[in-house]
């Protein structure tokens, strides 16, 4: 009889997301006392529920951090000029360091171009271009949300990435291409041996059953089961999909009984995600303050 028993340590990215959100908030405090208020602006396309809450939260959290966060609210009917003159309006606003796009916007506009009108600087996702350009050159720049919190959770939780073999499933551009940029980065919490797999590689799980830490990164739920996963490695659940507001996972439950260690359903990858958004919001202030490297 096979036992359902976890044997996986847990990973949870709530403890993270506090350490980071505690230091920004100490971060933004030093701002107020040299006389730069932070700002971090936000806007939303469209009447979609979810997007609509998303951005309340943040703006809430922002607000208990000690950002300032200006909102613009665009109807769906709103054309790519309208929300280009939204974002040059942000772009020639002194008063404004970070700009977040809540996505997906309506169906109609074109996020990428939209992106491509912001400030890279300004670009809090760190998903412009520039950005990963500069990611990919290893130059300073806010990182991809995502990745930069996978690898701050690795971190958190004393696991070792330097020399080791990660595996990486999906190479999108949101999370699988810029993680494998920054874990194969020379820093002591990154500086793996990374391998990116994908639909173009038919024996996908030849790669990740060896990996000692495998990413799930491909947004197809249940996609990595017990038998694709070394026994007693790390794994990591970044990849999910949502039906409606129900959260489907990439990593199946099942894989803790074969990992060594494992991020939570629920609670894992996100919370960091979040976290590290306010990280690219402060650093983006500092630096128009002049203050960038600051403590
Ligand atoms: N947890 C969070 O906070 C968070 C934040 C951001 C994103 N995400 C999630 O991260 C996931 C990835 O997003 P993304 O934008 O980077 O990627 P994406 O553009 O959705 O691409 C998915 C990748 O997975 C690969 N893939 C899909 N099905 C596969 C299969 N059956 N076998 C092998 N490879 C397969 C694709 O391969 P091809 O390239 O060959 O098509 C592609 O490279 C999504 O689920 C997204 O929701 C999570």
């Amino acid at each position: 009889m096979s036992t359902t028993m976890t044997t996986a340590r847990l990973l949870p990215g709530g403890p993270v997301a506090e350490m980071i959100l505690a230091e920004v908030a100490d971060g933004v405090a030093r701002l107020r006392a040299a006389g730069v208020t932070p700002a971090l602006a936000t806007v939303l396309v469209g009447d979609d529920e979810a997007s609509a809450g998303y951005i309340r939260i943040k703006q809430r959290q922002a607000a208990e951090l000690g950002f300032d966060s200006p909102h613009v609210r665009l109807p769906a009917s709103a054309s790519q000029a309208d929300l280009h003159a939204v974002l040059a309006d942000f772009n020639a606003d002194p008063g404004v360091h970070g700009v977040l796009v809540q996505h997906p916007i309506p169906g109609g506009l074109d996020y990428d171009r939209a992106l491509q009108v912001l400030d890279p600087d300004s670009d809090v996702d760190g998903m412009h271009p520039v950005n990963m350009g500069r990611l990919a050159l290893g130059l300073p720049a806010p990182l991809p949300c995502t990745p930069a919190g996978i690898e701050a959770l690795l971190a958190f939780h004393g696991v070792p990435v330097s020399g080791r073999e990660v595996v990486v499933l999906g190479r999108g551009a949101t999370l699988g291409r810029p993680l494998a940029l920054l874990l194969a980065q020379k820093r002591p919490t990154a500086n793996a041996a990374v391998t990116v797999v994908h639909t173009g590689v038919a024996d996908w799980p030849r790669y990740t059953r060896r990996a000692e830490i495998l990413v799930a990164a491909a947004g197809v739920p249940g996609i990595v089961r017990p038998e694709h996963v070394r026994p007693g490695a790390v794994v990591v659940g970044g990849g999910v999909r949502y039906e409606g507001r129900r959260l489907l996972p990439d990593v199946d439950p099942s894989c803790d009984r074969v990992a060594g260690a494992i991020t939570p359903r629920v609670g894992g990858v996100g919370p960091v995600t979040v976290a590290m958004l306010f990280r690219n919001a402060l650093r983006a202030a500092r630096s128009a303050a002049g203050l960038a490297g600051q403590p």
